[in-house]
């Protein structure tokens, strides 16, 4: 029986919440298919036509009844739908201390990177006992990332940041899915999820190899080299923005709205900058779409995660002054 599991195995804190909301279906949907088929067999039966009989009249109204079947079925299906809800946001929002990691999608394969830098494809090293949280978009076309032992299932999606999040609670391998058909190789584009005893995990870590730049460190590399570092510079002369102690806050844009800086914001500012422009500065900034990959931008947005604040530097919050109009800084194209 084991090799044909009716249930995989439960191995994240999600896993038992979401199979006792199965479980609670499944016996609503038991006990009611039960009681209509039985009732139904039973009316046919007793109530059958007779040889002789007239037809009764129709039966009179009945006020009692009506009630009882509105509102059982309305409390079980409110129950249902708190439960559902509770167990929802549990799976929605990580906590606060979460152990990340980037996920690429691409046909087909999963590419994931530790922020140690430990890079690893189709596989995915964790530790028991910590939440760990996904990142995750995809280079082409959508796809799903599902690990039925932890009971997650997230959309991958080309253009933007999906999260998801689990803590494992038991060491062992675990099937990796894609559950979003994406071509010829979809039911291939798959792998395992390696769950080990945190001290196991520490010691998988740092066997990182020589080469294997962290995210953060690999991004600075390209902030550099894709010129970046020309208009956002920490001097505050440069034409963009100063990024240090940028995200987590929010910015003030020219329309005078507030956007909260994530890395779904970072993200568009890197592919598509005219969407959102912090007030008092200009719209130069070309996009970088198609010059850096979907790795390379997540491998940005680490790096700007990892700037700390400056000393003394105003908050982003508001508008910072603009370089003045002839300034060597207002003049000139994008540096890159
Ligand atoms: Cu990727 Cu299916």
């Amino acid at each position: 029986m084991s090799d044909f599991p009716i249930f995989p195995p439960q191995a994240s804190t999600s896993a038992p919440q979401v199979d006792a909301l199965y479980f609670f279906l499944l016996a609503v949907s038991v006990f009611f298919s039960l009681l209509i088929a039985s009732l139904l067999l039973f009316f046919a039966l007793r109530y059958r036509r007779r040889e002789g009989s007239a037809t009764p009249p129709p039966p009179p109204h009945a006020m009692a009844l009506e009630v009882a079947w509105t509102l059982i079925p309305l409390a079980i299906v409110l129950v249902i739908f708190g439960w559902g809800t509770s167990v929802y946001f549990h799976i929605s929002r990580p906590p606060d201390d979460t152990m990340d990691i980037l996920v690429v999608g691409k046909r087909w394969m999963w590419k994931l990177q530790h922020l140690s830098g430990r890079r690893e494809i189709n596989e995915l090293h964790v530790p028991s006992g910590r939440a760990v949280k996904l990142t995750m978009t995809s280079e082409d076309v959508i796809h799903a990332f599902y690990v039925p032992a932890f009971r997650i299932k997230a959309d991958v999606v080309p253009g933007r940041y999906t999260t998801t999040w689990f803590r494992a609670t038991t060491p062992g391998r675990y099937h990796l899915f894609c559950a979003e058909y994406c071509g010829t190789k979809h039911s291939e584009m798959g792998g395992w999820v390696t769950v080990m005893e945190p001290a196991e995990f520490e010691a998988w870590l740092a066997g990182t190899t020589p080469g294997e730049a962290t995210p953060a460190s690999a991004g600075e590399r390209l902030f550099s080299s894709l010129g970046c570092v020309a208009c956002h510079r920490k001097d505050s002369m440069g034409r963009g923005p100063i990024l240090d102690g940028l995200y987590g806050r929010s910015v003030k844009l020219q329309d005078g709205s507030t956007v909260p800086v994530d890395e779904a914001y970072l993200r568009e500012s890197i592919v598509n900058p005219g969407a959102k422009i912090v007030a008092g500065y200009a719209a130069l900034m070309p996009t970088f779409r198609g010059l850096v990959t979907e790795e390379g931008i997540l491998q940005l947005i680490e790096y700007i995660k990892s700037l700390a604040p400056q000393e003394g530097a105003p908050a982003p919050v508001g508008a910072p002054s603009p370089p003045a109009a002839g300034s060597p800084a207002a003049k000139g194209g994008p540096a890159s």
